[in-house]
């Protein structure tokens, strides 16, 4: 257990605050921030909210060269009641322990990370927006610091925690959105980072979303590296696709990320009583479904848009339109379902939510 308290300097001037409405994604940052320091002698030391501001980085600092670096995203909610909410803390620093231990960083204690995320954001409060569908976005993330230009794991880190008040991700409601599957281009294959939230990760797919996006497409589905033929992930979020009453998603084999929504996701239809399988689904298996009708609905999951339906899936110059184009059922139950515990608006029988004071 940790014992060393969390030391706060107070900002002297507070930045004006933007209006909810004007609000976009990750562009404004808070008055604060979390730190703390990694020395192999030390371990983890001097936990600390100080004010917002650069890091001071030698050049030779490892994550600058070889990408020693991990990080989470998860969101802080003002509710229908006022009330200020993490939606399932403990299972992003879970999340960012696994990471840690992948890329040979030291873990942060999971209570030094809970309580990093706690602190800053009750400091930080009144920054949480209050429209409905915004948020505080909680960027918690440990780089190598060390300077070093030899291929080993770093022996200094810094763990730093930043808000940021973020727009609701559909200000005009949800739309179904336009994905092109890549061959050409793979994100992780087994045995590498791609269950990992690591830097390499979102480095690597730039390319072929780029691509996608110049094709008028919002973003790509991946396929396993090794065959090209088994869904992955839908951009940075994971993919569910309903094919008769079966829902069907990639198991947690190593080259996905185990998204908290998608594990919120799964909890929940069981609990509705549905059919849920989280196992290999191919690109032919969905291909084949939608030429018989079968293809009922297809959603990603993810922190930012909580579910984001997939009205089109280009393979192959064949274009398959989803429950035509529009939003389905259960696309839309699940979406209404989490946002509702996230925003206070519905009971949290599991305890999903932690309040901060
Ligand atoms: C690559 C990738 N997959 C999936 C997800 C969805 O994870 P979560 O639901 O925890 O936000 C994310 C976002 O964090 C991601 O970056």
């Amino acid at each position: 257990m940790r014992s060393e308290p969390i030391r706060v300097t107070r900002a002297t001037a507070l930045k004006p605050k933007p209006k909810d409405s004007e609000l976009g994604f990750g562009q404004i940052f808070t008055d604060h921030m979390f730190v703390a320091d990694f020395q192999e002698e030390k371990g983890w030391y001097d936990p600390r909210v100080e004010p917002y501001g650069p890091l001071s980085l030698d050049p030779a600092a490892a994550v600058l060269h070889y990408g020693q670096s991990i990080f989470d995203g998860l969101k802080a909610f003002r509710g229908v009641d006022g009330k200020v909410r993490l939606f399932r803390p403990q299972k992003h620093v879970e999340r960012m322990v696994n990471s840690a231990k992948r890329l040979c960083i030291p873990p942060i204690d999971p209570a030094l990370a809970l309580d990093s995320i706690v602190t800053l954001v009750g400091i930080e409060r009144d920054w949480v927006p209050k429209t409905v569908g915004t948020s505080l976005y909680i960027r918690p993330t440990v780089i190598a610091n060390e300077a070093f230009l030899g291929v080993r794991p770093a022996k200094n880190y810094i763990y730093f925690v930043i808000l940021s008040p973020v727009g609701a991700y559909y200000p005009e409601g949800m739309a179904p959105v336009k994905i092109l599957v890549v061959d050409k281009f793979v994100r992780a294959v087994e045995g590498g980072v791609g269950g990992a939230k690591t830097a390499a990760n979102y480095a690597a797919s730039l390319y072929a979303s780029e691509e996608a996006k110049h094709a008028g497409y919002t973003q790509v589905l991946w396929l396993d590296g090794v065959n090209r033929k088994y869904i992955d992930e839908v951009g940075t979020m994971n993919i569910m696709v309903k094919i008769g009453d079966e829902i069907i998603t990639p198991p947690l084999a190593g080259t996905i990320l185990p998204g908290v929504t998608r594990d919120s996701a799964l909890a929940l239809m069981r609990t509705w009583g549905l059919r849920v399988s989280e196992r290999q689904v191919s690109i032919d298996e969905v291909q084949e479904a939608h030429r018989r009708g079968a293809l009922e609905e297809v959603w990603g999951t993810g922190t930012a848009a909580v579910i984001s339906p997939v009205g089109e899936l280009a393979y192959k110059g064949e274009h398959m339109v989803i429950n035509r184009g529009k939003i389905g059922p259960l696309t839309q139950r699940l979406y209404d379902a989490i946002v509702g515990i996230q925003y206070g608006g519905t009971p949290d029988p599991d305890g999903w939510t932690v309040e901060v004071r």
